[in-house]
């Protein structure tokens, strides 16, 4: 399975940050796995010319409906437009600071494949929930909740992202990863069967250039969801450096 290493601009990014773009094409050559940047959707059409086609773009959320009166709201189809290929989808910081549902990020998933966006749904649990031994049981219940039945492997991503990995430095211990990715790969084959098989799970929560070589050497890893470590391109492109060779 080809990796996809992912970056989560989040909201950070003017237009002066493009030349983060242009230095991570000047750098990635023929990369050894798919790579894709979500800037903040502000900045996917300058991107999209300033890349041509080097790497993929995707946005980090967008709407369940097509068009309409939804004030400030993006669609699936404007990312398109815009020049994206793909869309983050049920991030912790949506279902967390905006109180996304599962179903709200399903139908999220559905607004994205009738747009023609791959959709990376995230996973991931808290620190309490870990603590007291949920992590397995709240994945579970997320993957069965956000991820739709018709998902197949040419048009989804999973990203596990614990919670409590994002932004703080801390990482689950390889053979904790190693654990939530094969349970994740459980849940798709029983809820999707051979497109389970074949979905990409990411892993993400502070990957960054000293970790990524063996967090994307784990098995059951088909990539990374970076956000700070996406920032600067000479970041990013040492963590694609770690991708496992096929
Ligand atoms: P981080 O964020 O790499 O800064 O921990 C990951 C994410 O939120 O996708």
């Amino acid at each position: 399975m080809r990796q996809l290493v992912a970056g989560n601009w989040k909201m950070n990014g003017l237009a002066a940050s493009l030349s983060e773009l242009n230095a991570l094409k000047a750098g990635l050559g023929s990369a050894p796995c798919d790579v894709l940047v979500c800037p903040p959707a502000t900045l996917i059409a300058q991107a999209a010319w300033a890349v041509k086609g080097a790497f993929a773009l995707g946005g980090q959320d967008c709407s369940t409906q097509v068009s309409g009166a939804f004030t400030g709201d993006i669609s699936a189809q404007m990312l398109k437009d815009a020049g994206a290929s793909a869309v983050i989808v049920g991030h912790s910081e949506r279902r967390q600071g905006h109180g996304e549902s599962d179903a709200l990020v399903a139908a999220k998933a559905s607004a994205a494949w009738e747009a023609g966006l791959t959709a990376i749904i995230c996973v991931g649990e808290t620190e309490s929930q870990r603590d007291a031994g949920k992590a397995e049981a709240i994945c579970q219940g997320q993957i069965a909740g956000s991820v739709p039945k018709s998902a197949c492997a040419a048009n989804t991503a999973i990203a596990y992202e614990p919670v409590w990995a994002i932004g703080t430095g801390k990482t689950p211990t390889s053979a904790e990863i190693a654990a939530m990715h094969a349970h994740i790969r459980k849940c798709l084959v029983a809820a999707l069967g051979e497109e389970g098989r074949g979905m990409r799970i990411l892993y993400g929560g502070s990957v960054k250039p000293s970790n990524a070589a063996e967090i994307l050497n784990l098995p059951e890893i088909g990539g990374a969801l970076v956000g700070g470590a996406s920032l600067k391109a000479s970041d990013f492109l040492a963590i694609i450096a770690g991708v496992k060779p096929l």
